[in-house]
């Protein structure tokens, strides 16, 4: 056969064979504004059933309808070696966000990830705590890929040959525009599975997206109260004793605190576990969490779930361990039912039944050196890798159900989470402490359906420790993690009572953190998010600097992937922009959406669409509030109000357009919400004459009333 013969036939075969593995993908709205379609063979153990997701129904209704997104002949999956390969179309101008919790960027276009659920280690590649299989475009659409394996990903790298827009074709030795990135037109994925769910949200904007994401996975965690006030995690061999001053220290010293977290020195043995208290740290653990509870203050355990062979658990549970151990701790596997009973049984026993608030479940994401290895077998027959994929997802889920059927919330911490797991009341940590990439960790958080903390441990100078702490104050869980440093919020003489400020601002500030995670519950909205969510933010990602050079959106539409990336300022709840200080700094940039914002502090307005320069001091980190923002605020208190506990609320009003904002109440601590034990109260607010005029809708008769005395406060004069 002659070459050109031969070439012909080599390219009808190649052709003839992805016409076979080519699937036309069929769409079924699942939800309101929310397609799947079905790529090959789907796994039968995926994300959204390890997390047990059920989607909130009634807030994708009241959502109502929108139309496809995309194009539907555009988006196509193949079956290629025991795998599958999806393509989604990309526009010129779009940005890319999501991918999980990345910490150094939020511009998604241009990246290529491997989606792997892993201890951070400096780079966003994919390896995180949070790998979520979801995105989000500027043009206003999400795509979710529900399936437990890692997940390989081209946002918008690679050029395709039958590309409808092919990149124009340069010569390096004359252009000096010749670029080593060509233009891609789409977003590719392969993920290592016969076949997976795909989903993709509607818009019209990238917030509904996020929503619709949200509300799929059950909607987002309504912590109890007391979880959003201040904890504290005590040094790791620290005793009952240890414990008891502890709490008498910040009461003495006038700091606010909820809960106080034990770290590995509670158990008898660590690493492995043994799950029973250490006998001579600990002698009476239930009369110490009694005489805590009547303080107001809670007690948190930290574990990780490798089981020690001398764990009194250890012979009922090794049937159910995988063939590799973790610290020479057993591996459970917990997607077994056998296994979850005797596994969760040991958590409940003595712990959640003696009143223990939660768990801050460790070093469920990785890194591999000391996790079960990609070759590992489990009991279950799921791969080791769908383990990795999942075990933080379960860990929550199951930990979660030893309260919720006690109908009792609980707020903890833990390492690892991914797609379907928004729902779990859990926030992310880390070892990592890069108080820069800790706040893009914060923005990303919502885009990847997880709750992230920067927390605090330790600091070289005051300064930092009071800028780490003003930011801390501003996220989803407020904590000092002492687990090492044994440090205290008056650690640093010359801020403590700035520290205290601030720990009183969280206090007071939780009408509001309570009503912006109901609204996450309830709608979907993350609480902490990036200003790319925001409404009025569209056509602000205005690059800092000039760009280096005239980007050419024809040949190079992405030339400066960061331009205009904001990373280092977010968005709080409905009405809040926070913009933190990092050590070193006296003045930063703050890029203010359209619309006149006010200073958190003084009310004063401080622009309208552009950017400023601030100079806030040392004390303060510059929050800002949208004209017309209504913050309601409570009296600074030492612990959360107790369950039914009424309590003034002081609404605060920012700007001149007449505000309304939607208080959230319930009991606080029970999962009587779900029954429809709770109410969103409308407050409204506006000047007449210069003067406030406020109302606050009346309780309804028969739910829950915590509401105590109402007053108004004009903020900007
Ligand atoms: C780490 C965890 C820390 C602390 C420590 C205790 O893995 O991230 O926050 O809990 O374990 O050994």
């Amino acid at each position: 056969m002659s070459l050109s013969k031969y070439s012909i036939l080599c390219c009808l075969l190649v052709i003839i064979t992805c016409k076979l593995n080519a699937q036309q993908l069929a769409w079924t709205e699942v939800e309101p504004g929310i397609w799947k379609a079905v790529a090959g063979k789907p796994e039968a153990f995926d994300l959204l059933k390890a997390a047990g997701a059920i989607p909130y129904h009634a807030g994708l209704v009241q959502m109502g309808d929108t139309s496809f997104p995309l194009s539907k002949t555009e988006i196509t999956a193949t079956m290629v070696d025991g795998k599958t390969y999806l393509c989604f179309p990309l526009d010129r101008t779009e940005q890319l966000y999501g991918f999980g919790l990345n910490f150094q960027t939020v511009h998604q276009r241009g990246r290529i990830m491997t989606l792997h659920v892993d201890n951070y280690a400096g780079k966003d590649d994919g390896h995180t705590h949070c790998p979520t299989p979801f995105y989000v475009s500027s043009k206003g659409y999400g795509v979710f890929i529900n399936c437990a394996r890692y997940i390989k990903v081209y946002a918008g790298t690679a050029v395709r040959v039958n590309s409808k827009t092919p990149p124009v074709v340069q010569d390096r030795n004359t252009d000096k525009n010749w670029n080593s990135h060509p233009y891609s037109d789409a977003v590719e994925m392969l993920v290592p599975a016969e076949g997976a769910e795909i989903y993709v949200f509607g818009g019209p904007t990238m917030m509904d997206a996020v929503r619709r994401y949200n509300l799929l996975n059950g909607g987002g965690c309504l912590p109890p109260r007391w979880g959003l006030g201040f904890t504290q995690r005590m040094q790791r061999l620290t005793d009952a004793a240890g414990v008891a001053a502890e709490a008498e220290a910040f009461e003495e010293k006038g700091y606010p605190l909820d809960f106080i977290g034990l770290e590995p020195g509670w158990q008898s043995k660590s690493y492995p576990c043994t799950f029973e208290w250490d006998k001579t740290r600990f002698p009476d653990p239930k009369a110490l969490i009694r005489d805590m509870l009547k303080k107001g203050i809670r007690i948190n355990l930290w574990t990780n779930p490798y089981v020690s062979p001398e764990a009194p658990v250890f012979p009922l549970i090794k049937p159910y361990a995988a063939s590799y151990t973790v610290w020479n701790g057993a591996v459970v596997d917990i997607s077994m039912p056998e296994a979850q009973k005797i596994f969760f049984g040991a958590l409940s026993k003595n712990k959640v039944d003696i009143g223990v608030s939660g768990y801050k479940i460790d070093e469920v994401d990785g890194g591999d050196t000391y996790l079960w290895p990609d070759v590992a077998i489990f009991p279950s027959g799921h791969s080791a890798e769908q383990m990795r994929q999942t075990y933080g997802l379960m860990m929550q889920r199951y930990v979660t159900e030893l309260y919720h059927e006690r109908n009792q919330r609980t707020y903890g911490l833990v390492r690892a989470s991914n797609g379907g797991g928004a729902s779990f009341p859990y926030v992310i940590y880390n070892d990592y402490y890069n108080h820069r990439d800790f706040i893009t960790a914060l923005i990303n958080s919502g885009f990847a359906g997880v709750l992230w903390t920067p927390e605090v441990r330790a600091s070289k100078t005051a300064e930092e420790w009071l800028r780490r702490f003003q930011s801390n104050v501003f996220s989803p869980m407020a904590m000092i993690n002492a687990w090492a440093s044994g440090t205290k919020p008056w650690t640093f003489p010359e801020v403590a009572e700035q520290v205290k400020q601030m720990a009183n601002l969280r206090m007071q500030m939780m009408p509001y953190w309570y009503s912006e995670f109901a609204k996450c519950h309830f709608q979907g909205i993350p609480p902490f998010r990036a200003m790319n969510l925001e409404p009025d933010f569209a056509g602000m990602e205005v690059p800092k600097k000039a760009p280096k050079k005239k980007v050419d959106l024809e040949t190079d539409p992405y030339e400066d992937l960061s331009a205009g990336e904001i990373k280092d300022q977010y968005m709080a709840g409905e009405n809040i922009l926070v913009a933190p200080m990092f050590t070193g700094e006296t003045s930063r940039t703050v890029i203010l959406p359209k619309g006149k914002w006010y200073d958190f502090y003084t009310g004063k307005l401080v622009g309208d669409g552009q950017m400023i320069t601030v100079t806030p001091g040392l004390d303060k980190i510059p929050v800002y509030v949208k004209d017309g923002g209504i913050i309601p605020m409570m009296p600074a208190m030492l612990h959360a109000p107790k369950a039914g506990q009424k309590v003034d609320i002081e609404v605060r009003y920012y700007g001149e357009k007449p505000g309304s904002y939607k208080l959230y109440d319930d009991d606080g601590e029970t999962f009587n919400y779900e029954k429809g034990e709770y109410t969103f109260r409308d407050i409204k607010v506006e000047k007449v004459n210069g003067k406030i005029v406020g109302n606050i809708s009346d309780a309804i008769a028969g739910k829950p009333n915590t509401v105590g005395k109402v007053t108004f406060k004009m903020m900007t004069d």
